[in-house]
């Protein structure tokens, strides 16, 4: 049976990076039902105030914005002094914001890659070596990281955004184990397809999107996997057949599959 999160994290502090659209955008709504005051970034501050007017009108809570760009190296900081500013102690940071760049490893601009690397990386690192420090002191915290199921093998012509991916899977379970002694949680949300602008952004061909879940669906099963006290958590059946299966058969079979599927049209 799936956790219930409802009231987990009523009357405290969520920050989420990433808040403006898809499965950002859908945690910040779960949440704010639930009775949680929010800290929403991203870069498009006119649609995290939009949303903070919405959420805080219909549930009671307190939301505050702040707009940021993860591809800085500084970002993390300048959120972490801006809730330190207003004496908010997090108690659920959700480290969401990231996009991916299809196509030939080649033909990807660097600076795109490098940015990339920042965001779903480097960023994610940074924001959870910031919080989780008054987590541990205080012997409660959770942490929820957004990774994917293109974390689980190669996947070519995603080369790079698969192994960020991968990258978040493997920090997350890796500080679950590590912090579950100082009673802070921690879980990887593994996604597969999502209707978000994930794809736009990507610029990936519709077809590499077939049977997409909704950012709502997934956002929820991130919130029951960290309630249940799991270091990771698949969204959705189809996904974690594939994931199962994927371990069992060659990993350069799995490579060869995906590449088949993936390689752009001439
Ligand atoms: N959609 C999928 O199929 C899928 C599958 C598996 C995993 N995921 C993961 O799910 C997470 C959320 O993606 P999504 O599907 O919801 O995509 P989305 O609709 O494109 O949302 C991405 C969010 O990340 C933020 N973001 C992107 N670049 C940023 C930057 N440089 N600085 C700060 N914020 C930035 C965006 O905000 P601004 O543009 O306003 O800054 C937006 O709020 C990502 O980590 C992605 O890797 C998605």
């Amino acid at each position: 049976m799936a956790a219930d999160f409802s009231k987990r994290w009523a009357g405290k502090w969520a920050l989420i990076t990433g808040a403006s659209a898809g499965i950002g955008l859908e945690l910040a709504k779960l949440l704010a039902a639930g009775g949680t005051n929010l800290v929403l970034t991203a870069r498009r501050i006119d649609r995290l105030q939009k949303l903070a007017a919405e959420l805080s009108a219909r549930h009671g809570i307190r939301v505050e914005v702040f707009a940021a760009d993860l591809a800085q190296t500084l970002a993390p900081s300048e959120i972490w002094n801006f809730t330190q500013g207003k004496k908010i102690d997090v108690e659920l940071l959700v480290n969401n914001a990231g996009f991916g760049a299809f196509g030939y490893i080649h033909e990807i601009p660097a600076a795109k890659m490098a940015e990339m690397i920042q965001v779903n990386c480097a960023a994610v690192v940074q924001l959870t070596r910031l919080y989780v420090p008054a987590m541990v002191e205080r012997g409660h915290g959770d942490v929820l990281i957004v990774a994917s199921v293109a974390g689980f093998q190669a996947v070519p012509f995603n080369s790079a955004y698969a192994a960020t991916k991968a990258f978040d899977l493997i920090f997350a379970e890796g500080i679950a184990e590590e912090l579950r002694e100082f009673g802070v949680r921690v879980c990887a949300l593994c996604p597969g397809s999502t209707n978000t602008e994930f794809q736009e952004v990507a610029r990936q061909p519709d077809r590499v999107f077939r049977s997409a879940e909704t950012a709502g669906k997934v956002a929820r099963v991130g919130l029951e996997g960290l309630a249940a006290g799991k270091s990771s958590v698949i969204s959705g059946a189809k996904n974690q057949l594939m994931t199962a299966g994927e371990r069992l058969a060659p990993r350069a079979f799995v490579a060869r599959m995906a590449a088949k599927m993936m390689r752009p049209e001439s």
